[in-house]
């Protein structure tokens, strides 16, 4: 039985929640594989908004939504968050919830060094979203995490906190930064294991069984490839990875439970933070995207930069990603534009390049080399048919098929659940 895997296919904020949500009415267990609470997902149903940090998506369908060890966790964001959705009507039990035992958590020393960090570095800063995802990650591979598991031994988290402190207290008093003490993490964390541990479980087991089965499995992918560790804008980067592949060891299955692997990308592009973005607008243009698409961060309510959709960027990310189908959304957004542009290419020194080279110097010299398409004048948003597209909208996602080198699977048309096209179920096996 097929699998599907959703991943960012530009800089975030792509609409993954949307087309995560619309899936998962096919899938029976939707899993987020990577990242923390720095994501923002949005749902719309029935005029309802959801706002999910650490949540699968699929819970708003009631599918049992599973936390993967890939997974940075920050006990208090996620149990905060569970009541905010139930407060919703969201029903979250362990029942419908299961996380990794084996994930990292983040604590509030991790939000303090990011935060602090972040301002030591003046106008180098990369932009993060403050949460401490960066110092989880960072905890993790250096084998000083504190994860789930470690919750239900009080002598285990004392010995861990000894090391993690020692650590942590020497930076963030370097920084000038508040330090903090053993026995008020301990008591906190001690106080939260009881919430927390009954959702706890190995769940590569429950995954591996469930494919056995011949469950479909829904995998959520958090950030986007540009922002992907080794193949995004170094060092305007998150701090995992956020390619496909991470979608099976964040969650403890093999690379081929993975199936289909959808590339969410928007009709023109938009990033939040720092870091190099050949298309930006910082024009009227920029300003009207930005405006008509709400662009203001889910998670910061910072103002999204706004350009032109990047296909260089684009068919890079279809290529490191493995992405073989691409849900395109917000195509309403463009509606009125008498052209739209893409970006085919960029001159960097007065050579062309098809791709973005990894050196930052040469990132931030790219001019992007365009390809000006005719815009169309009809209103876009709503369709749920290809017929009830204008015939210059389908040929610019024609356009884009052919620019990044793999199909168009889904249209996304407006922030609603049901307006979405579907050219190709990914889920077909
Ligand atoms: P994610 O992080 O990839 O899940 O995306 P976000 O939820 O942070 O941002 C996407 C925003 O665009 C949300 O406000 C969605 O409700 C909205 N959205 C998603 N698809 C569409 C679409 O096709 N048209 C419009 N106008 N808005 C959309
Ligand atoms: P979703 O899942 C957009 C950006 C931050 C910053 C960089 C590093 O909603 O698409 P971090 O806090 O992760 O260390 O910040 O990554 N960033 C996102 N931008 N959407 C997101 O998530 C993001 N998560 C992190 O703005 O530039
Ligand atoms: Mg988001």
């Amino acid at each position: 039985m097929a699998n599907v895997a959703v991943i960012g296919a530009q800089w975030g904020d792509e609409g993954k929640g949307k087309v995560v949500d619309w899936l998962a009415s096919r899938a029976d267990i939707v899993v987020r594989f990577q990242g923390g609470h720095n994501a923002g997902h949005t749902l719309v149903v029935n005029g309802e908004t959801y706002k999910l940090s650490l949540l699968p998506s699929g819970l708003a369908r009631g599918k049992l939504g599973v936390i993967g060890n890939g997974v940075v966790i920050d006990p208090e964001a996620l149990l905060a968050e569970i009541g905010r959705v139930r407060g919703q009507g969201l029903t979250v039990t362990p029942e419908t919830l299961r996380i990794a035992e084996n994930a990292a958590l983040i604590l509030p020393l991790h939000g303090a060094l990011d935060r602090a960090r972040e301002s030591a570095r003046g106008a180098r800063k990369i932009g993060t979203t403050g949460r401490g995802i960066g110092p989880a990650y960072e905890d993790k591979v250096a084998r000083r995490a504190i994860r789930v598991c470690d919750l239900a031994e009080p002598d285990t988290l004392s010995a861990k906190l000894d090391e993690l402190l020692l650590h942590h207290n020497t930076l963030l008093a370097g920084l000038g930064a508040e330090t903090f003490t053993k026995e008020a993490l301990l008591a906190r964390l001690l106080e939260l294991a009881p919430q927390i541990l009954p959702f706890a479980e190995p769940v590569w087991e429950r995954l591996n069984e469930a494919r056995q089965a011949g469950r479909r499995i829904l995998f959520e992918g958090a950030q986007a490839v540009m922002l992907d560790n080794d193949h995004g804008t170094y060092p305007f980067v998150t701090s995992s990875n956020t390619v496909s592949a991470t979608a099976a060891s964040g969650t403890g299955l093999g690379p081929q439970a993975v199936g289909f692997v959808l590339g969410i990308a928007k009709a023109y592009c938009t990033r939040v933070g720092s870091g190099p973005f050949p298309t930006e607008l910082t024009d009227d243009t920029g300003t009207l995207l930005g405006d008509r698409g709400h662009e203001f961060g889910t998670v910061t309510g910072r103002r999204r930069r706004c350009g032109w959709f990047d296909a260089t960027l684009v068919r890079q990310a279809v290529k490191v990603g493995g992405v073989q189908g691409l849900a395109l959304t917000k195509l309403d957004v463009l509606d009125g534009l008498p052209e739209i542009k893409v970006g085919v290419g960029y001159r960097i020194g007065g050579e062309l390049f098809r791709r973005l080279p990894a050196a930052p110097g040469a990132q931030a010299a790219a001019e992007p080399v365009y390809e000006t398409l005719e815009g169309w004048a009809e209103s876009t948003r709503g369709a749920r048919s290809w017929a009830d597209l204008p015939a210059a909208a389908v040929k610019y996602v024609r356009r884009i098929e052919e620019l990044v080198e793999a199909p168009v699977t889904l249209l996304s048309t407006s922030p609603e659940r049901d307006d979405t096209i579907m050219v190709r179920d990914p889920f077909a096996d």
